[in-house]
């Protein structure tokens, strides 16, 4: 479990540097103060990044915790509030507010520390409860991204007791929908202007369902187009982790893009899939890209993996070749099947819909144990068939 990053918000220097020397000798705590002086009541004013646990000081008549009662239910952070003791006012107040812990001022260490592990594990629950956020990013447009996220979500959602939820990230020229004949009337954009007021069971109202089970959040085809400027990275974050408190799969089709959307996106990712195909150009392309997520953003290696596509023995470059030129080793294949991918996605229907024994197909559902981390039992069995034998000395 990473520090708790706590915000201590209160109106005088003497409590700040009071109570923060006595988390001093604690290093799983980080205690940033905020000393409010003017007659801002919103404890979060001009703070650039949120806290995990705000620990308001609260003195009757400023309004913050007034202030934070009336804030959007989804927008709240885990609260712990020090007031008055016995301020049957101000504790009612602390519980509107959502508060997991009211301490009579001044506080007890102990009281403030169990407080503060209760918060601790909560979150420590949270983060192991939350699903994953699969990121597919083509490292040039056409490098078949979105067959790729399509088809993956498509996958996850046949399996058993998986929930799932695809996310056309693309927000000028979003097609997603197309690829299974969808024509979604609500979708991205009124979720990123709402996301303020809604939470798990809310956030449905602005998916579209498909027959095969699987779950879309695309932007309706007669939307206008966003520009990333026009949206707000704080909205595409709460967006993303409201879908991950409610799913085990996040499935993002990113294109390839370099702004301020896309790096939020990237650095949420657990998984990060780059598809490239076999040329040149998409590995140079690739190779950059590679190097902006692991050292601008600092997402660590480990996170990427590399999809070739449209992948075609004896080509001039093969997998090695592009393994060694990325510096990567989780690397899965997906062969060029052309007719097939392109009918299905002509016809809207995927091909793990109606072709799981294609070439094609058997590749997603490899790629699928890849990103589940599961083992891949068809071609373990198939393994143990050609090794047993020989093992056993029946060859
Ligand atoms: N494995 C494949 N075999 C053959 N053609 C493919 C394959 N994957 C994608 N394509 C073709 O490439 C085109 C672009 O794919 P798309 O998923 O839209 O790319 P991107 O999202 O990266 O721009 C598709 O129209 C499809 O015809
Ligand atoms: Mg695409």
């Amino acid at each position: 479990m990473p520090n708790i990053r706590i915000l201590l918000v209160t109106r005088s220097n003497t409590v700040a540097s009071a109570i923060s020397a006595r988390l001093e000798e604690h290093p799983e705590y980080r205690v940033t103060k905020k000393i409010i002086s003017n007659g801002h009541s919103d404890p979060f004013h001009d703070i650039q990044s949120k806290p995990d646990v705000l620990l308001l000081h609260y003195i009757q008549g400023y309004g913050e915790l007034e202030h934070l009662a009336e804030s959007a239910v989804s927008q709240r952070l885990p609260l712990i509030v020090l007031g008055p003791p016995d301020d049957a006012i101000a504790m009612r107040l602390a519980m509107r507010a959502g508060a997991s812990d009211y301490i009579s001022h001044p506080p007890q260490q102990e009281e403030l520390l169990s407080a503060l592990t209760r918060v601790r594990e909560h979150l420590k629950e949270k983060v192991n409860s939350r699903g994953q956020l699969v990121t597919v990013m083509n490292s040039k447009g056409g490098s078949g991204a979105s067959f790729v996220a399509a088809n993956l979500a498509c996958a996850l959602t046949q399996q058993k007791n998986t929930n799932a939820v695809l996310v056309d990230l693309d927000l000028q020229f979003g097609g997603l929908a197309r690829y299974f004949d969808l024509y979604p009337k609500r979708g991205l954009p009124d979720a990123l202007a709402e996301v303020e007021d809604m939470d798990e069971v809310s956030v449905e109202a602005y998916i579209t369902k498909h027959e095969s089970g699987l779950r879309l959040l695309a932007a309706p085809t007669s939307d206008r187009l966003l520009l990333s400027r026009d949206v707000a990275i704080e909205h595409v974050d709460s967006l993303l982790q409201i879908l991950a408190s409610n799913n085990d799969y996040v499935i993002a089709d990113l294109p390839r893009r370099v702004d301020d959307v896309s790096a939020t996106v990237l650095e949420h990712s657990d998984q990060i899939l780059m598809v490239v195909q076999q040329s040149l150009a998409h590995i140079n392309d690739a190779a950059r890209m590679i190097q902006l997520i692991t050292k601008e953003l600092a997402v660590p290696m480990n996170r990427i993996r590399v999809v070739i596509n449209r992948h075609v023995k004896n080509a001039l470059i093969d997998a090695n070749d592009i393994k060694g030129a990325l510096k990567i080793d989780q690397v899965t294949v997906i062969p060029n099947q052309y007719k097939l991918v392109s009918e299905s996605i002509d016809s809207g229907i995927p091909i793990m819909q109606t072709a799981t024994r294609s070439a094609a197909g058997k590749a997603i559902q490899h790629l699928l144990h890849d990103v589940c981390g599961t083992e891949d039992t068809e071609s373990t069995s198939h393994l143990l068939g050609r090794v047993l034998p020989a093992f056993l000395g029946r060859n």
